[in-house]
């Protein structure tokens, strides 16, 4: 979490900076700042709360010069305050950084450091870095920070100026994203690409243990011994206009909106046109690999851990293969059954889920080839699995996530189908059938899209109710999570995700006139003892919404409202439940919430443990 910027060229930076930190923004909004350097000088200017108050607070008067870093701020080490707000500085103002990530021997080396004479001025852990610089600087800025990086454990994607090298910025990174982007006579430093993609397309992505040297001339990349590093140069396929609202009122909005867009995307050239295979060379897994697999651990965090709920279900219904799904922080902290004949699928939107990456570490490390399903080109998953399937939903900027969870789902249904496809393990006819299924997605995303009234009538009645049930069977119940999930996490309203078989073991007792049930009831295998468990709910008083198919009637005796979804498939119907799930929980935090694109207390990469 946090957002790190840093500009050197011949434009003012103030401005850029500040522009780069509104996208990073969902990195964490707890405070934001910048540093400038200016006439041998650095002029640094921070502020509590969102970057509008920095904004605000810089107005008329705002730093000037063409070097400069930015910071936002999601609090780890020290309460969101002016002091605790980045950049910070060593004792003589001669070196200041800004930092994403979380220095662990902070505590040890700060004892030593004041030990030693240093003054802090703040609670944090990054405070620590400037200081260590400090004390390594004899006027080489690259040579002190490498000897500070070496010293420092943890995560960092530290971004340095020196007051008396205005020529060029240096950075750092471990474990912590940083990515550099190519101008002409001009440089950028972030933490995602989006803050600086109006300007560049031309980045380097930086590895773990690079010291990083940009001046306007160019970029240099070297090794903790100093030894110069060749880096690819990429282009990024994102425009910048693929990062901005576009007329809507939230990104949150926005990115629900393109889900049709982004499923084709996902699909295209990995399901074929005459729909007759699948083809995912991105796995990097010949066909005796895959035969060779004898189980499968799906690891992630929050949605995306959801999306491997359904890649559960999908690849065992489809492949027979057993697949063990971990929540990826406590993955870590067991002892997992995992060797050579394991395929680790990590799901991660950013790439840089710090829980996520170290679970695929410890996978790698047990001998499993790896697999990361991710949103982001060259994040930490990508380039550290055997294989990369990317979801191609463009940038997701809402911390509540949306379309990155369709098109995790739309990956997981081309993996059991490419799976299946090599071990022969589905009927032809069968595996036909969920192809055609899959390839009508779009068209039903957008047939949802086109009109969602009853949605927004029900937001409507029911915003300010205290609790929300979300009840579900078999491949759905990763639906009810995931709306659960939305609900709490933009609404702030207290929701539960539940095996609607398990109401009557102890939740249904919570049921009450305030409490409304969302139940989902699409066409399934299950489906007449979901009426059943709305019955049981109605019975108590309780009020129901359904999700059911278009042309459903039955449910039209049992729910109070009814949500219609096209019909699909049992197996792919996750995809299209979770559209009016997202906008359920969009409108009803409409009514109470003035943050729906950043929740308090949320950042959308969530790099520390
Ligand atoms: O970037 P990741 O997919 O690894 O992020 C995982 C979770 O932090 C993320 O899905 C989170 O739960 C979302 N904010 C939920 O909307």
């Amino acid at each position: 979490m946090c957002g790190i910027v840093g500009y050197i060229g011949k434009r003012e930076a103030c401005p850029i900076l500040i522009d780069g930190l509104k996208r990073l923004e969902y990195r964490g909004y707890d405070s934001a700042g910048i540093a400038v350097l200016n006439c041998g000088g650095i002029d640094i200017r921070k502020s509590i709360g969102k970057l509008k108050a920095l904004e605000c607070a810089i107005e008329g008067c705002a730093p000037k010069g063409t070097v400069g870093i930015g910071h936002t701020r999601w609090a780890t080490h020290g309460r969101p305050s002016d002091e605790n707000a980045h950049p910070h500085s060593d004792c003589s103002g001669q070196i200041t950084v800004v930092h994403n990530g979380i220095i662990e021997n902070y505590a040890e080396l700060k004892s030593r450091l004041i030990a030693e004479g240093h003054a802090f001025a703040s609670e944090t852990d990054t405070e620590v870095a400037a200081h260590l610089i400090e004390q390594y600087y004899d006027g080489d800025l690259a040579k002190a920070v490498r000897s500070a990086a070496r010293e420092l454990e943890g995560s960092f994607a530290l971004v340095v100026i020196a007051r008396d090298e205005p020529d060029h910025i240096v950075a750092a990174r471990r474990h912590s994203p940083l990515v550099i982007g190519l101008g002409e006579g001009e440089c950028f430093l972030a933490s995602d690409v989006a803050a600086f993609l109006k300007h560049t397309r031309r980045v380097i992505y930086v590895d773990d243990d690079n010291i990083v040297v940009v001046s306007r001339g160019g970029v240099g990349i070297f090794d903790l011994a100093g030894n110069p590093i060749d880096k690819e140069v990429s282009l990024v396929d994102w425009d910048a206009a693929m990062a901005e609202r576009g007329g809507y009122e939230h990104f949150m909005l926005k990115e629900i909106h393109e889900q049709p867009r982004a499923l084709r995307e996902t699909m295209r050239g990995r399901l074929s046109s005459e729909l007759d295979r699948v083809d995912l060379p991105g796995m990097n897994l010949s066909d005796e690999d895959i035969r060779r697999i004898n189980r499968i651990v799906m690891i992630a965090c929050g949605t995306a851990y959801h999306a491997s709920m359904v890649g559960k279900y999908a690849i065992e219904e489809l492949c027979r293969i057993p697949v063990e799904i971990d929540v990826a922080s406590e993955l870590r902290y067991r002892n997992p059954i995992i060797d050579d004949q394991t395929l680790a699928i990590v799901i991660s939107q950013s790439g840089e889920t710090i829980d996520t990456i170290v679970g695929l570490r410890e996978a790698k490390e047990k001998g499993a080839k790896t697999l990361a399903i991710t949103n982001v080109v060259g994040s930490m998953a990508a380039r550290e699995s055997d294989g990369v399937l990317y979801t191609y939903a463009g940038p997701e900027i809402a911390v509540a996530s949306t379309k990155a969870y369709t098109t995790q789902l739309m990956v997981v249904y081309l993996i059991a189908l490419y799976l299946a496809q090599i071990r022969g393990t589905l009927d032809p006819s069968r595996a036909a059938q969920l192809r055609a299924g899959l390839w009508e997605l779009p068209g039903q995303a957008e047939l949802i899209l086109n009109d969602y009234s009853e949605v927004k009538r029900a937001a409507e009645r029911y915003y300010c109710f205290n609790g929300f049930l979300y009840m579900a069977r078999g491949i759905n119940l990763a639906s009810a999570l995931e709306g659960a999930l939305k609900i709490k996490e933009i609404a702030y309203i207290h929701a539960e995700g539940y095996a609607a078989g398990e109401m009557k073991h102890g939740p249904i007792a919570m049921i009450d006139p305030t409490f409304a049930t969302i139940a989902i009831a699409v066409k399934s295998k299950t489906y007449d003892k979901i009426l059943s468990n709305i019955k049981e709910v109605k019975a108590r008083s309780g009020e129901v919404i359904a999700i059911a198919n278009s042309h459903d009637t039955v449910i039209e005796d049992y729910a109070d409202r009814i949500i219609r979804v096209p019909e699909t498939e049992e197996i792919l119907s996750p995809v299209l439940v979770a559209i009016p799930l997202q906008l359920m929980a969009y409108y009803v935090a409409l009514g109470r919430s003035p943050n729906v694109d950043q929740p308090r207390n949320l950042a959308k990469t969530v790099t520390v443990e």
